[in-house]
């Protein structure tokens, strides 16, 4: 059996079992202590925001984020229909509804000129969601959010040290979201963390993820709240990884300059692009399939498969979800055929941190002789 490349590997190193081990040698292994502390501070102060509040994974980041702005019943918010379910939930845990907008065909993030045509007198947020490590356009979102008085909720989980126009994403909005799962940028085995500027706001989630205890008396709740602590241990490969966040990010680049050079000229497929204003840190390196080739990203996984070469496909839009038409969103034949070819056609190729040179070839090899022959 030919030995498969996997999609992704963190790279965790000696200073990563260095910080854990002083958990262990202090007894400081639950949701208190130094790590928490030091990785929320220098995590905002990376991505140029003032609080950091970290949380036990991106879900619950998003979850958070979307309490913290207090929907009414009904109240909208804007997400792309191409992303992870965890964007479309956040809204409805809120007794809000999720509104879609399609995604913009070059660098698959939500197509920012769709946005003000979805705006009603419900709308609160919009939610631009950094897809694959390329910022969203970040501009037009602002514009339209002053015109209109919309919060931004940014989800950066895939976009560690991405930046629009020089600024880092996770620092435009006014709550960011993180995702610190083992196949992010920066990880902390599962994680996650929200950024704000706000006081408000860094008050209510830091009492959101710790069951909404009131200050002045223990055990004591005017509100409820969620157990979404993350814990001290994790917070110490946190802030390992951070340390060498420039490195790691580096490597994402260089990755993606191996497979651009590798798979240039390949016929049937598009690469990933980065615009002039955005400095993607190509966190997962995608491909989309020319639907003149005949099939799908299901059948071209299971070939490169058969070529030792994993991948994963793409997300499936938000309006495709059996749940959410079971529950009465959606159903309006809702059609966003950008996110639904995307959905179709895309699938990444192997990205993980600890990806050989030897190893990325194989994959350019594998796909250029699957697509000609
Ligand atoms: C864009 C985006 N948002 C949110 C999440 C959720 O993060 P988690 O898996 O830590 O809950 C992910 C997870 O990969 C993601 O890709």
């Amino acid at each position: 059996m030919i030995p498969t490349i996997p999609v992704n590997e963190p790279l965790l190193g000696e200073r990563e079992v260095e910080y854990v081990m002083e958990c262990f040698r202090t007894g400081w292994i639950s949701s208190a202590g130094r790590f928490i502390d030091e990785f929320e501070s220098r995590w905002a102060e990376y991505c140029g925001m003032r609080y950091g509040i970290a949380v036990s994974n991106g879900t619950a980041a998003l979850e958070v984020a979307i309490k913290c702005l207090d929907l009414q019943s009904g109240d909208e918010g804007i997400i792309p229909a191409f992303t992870i379910i965890s964007c479309a939930q956040a809204v409805i845990y809120s007794g809000g509804v999720p509104v879609l907008v399609d995604s913009d065909p070059r660098i698959w993030t939500m197509d920012v000129n769709q946005i003000e045509a979805k705006i009603t007198s419900r709308t609160r947020a919009i939610m631009p969601v950094h897809i694959y490590g390329h910022p969203v356009d970040m501009d037009p979102v602002r514009t339209i959010a002053k015109k209109y008085d919309l919060r931004i909720v940014e989800d950066a989980a895939e976009a560690h040290g991405a930046e629009y126009r020089g600024q880092k994403c996770g620092g435009l909005g006014d709550i960011s979201c993180f995702s610190f799962y083992a196949n992010k940028i920066i990880t902390t085995g599962e994680g996650g963390m929200l950024l704000t500027n706000s006081a408000q706001y860094a008050e209510k989630a830091r009492s959101l993820r710790n069951l909404c205890f009131r200050p002045e008396r223990r055990f004591y709740h005017t509100e409820l709240g969620h157990n979404y602590r993350l814990t001290n241990l994790q917070a110490a490969v946190g802030l390992a990884q951070l340390e060498r966040i420039d490195e790691l990010i580096a490597r994402k680049r260089r990755r993606a300059a191996a497979y651009n050079e590798g798979l240039r000229g390949v016929p049937g497929i598009t690469l990933p692009v980065e615009e002039p204003w955005a400095s993607n840190v190509y966190w997962m390196y995608g491909i989309v399939l020319d639907e003149a080739l005949g099939y799908d990203a299901v059948e071209f996984a299971q070939r490169l498969k058969k070529r030792g070469v994993d991948t994963r496909p793409f997300f499936l839009p938000m309006h495709q979800q059996p749940v959410f038409h079971a529950m009465g969103f959606f159903q309006q034949g809702e059609s966003y055929p950008v996110a639904e070819r995307l959905g179709k056609y895309g699938l990444y190729l192997p990205s993980g941190l600890a990806l050989t040179d030897s190893q990325s070839d194989c994959v350019c090899d594998a796909v250029r002789s699957e697509l000609t022959g």
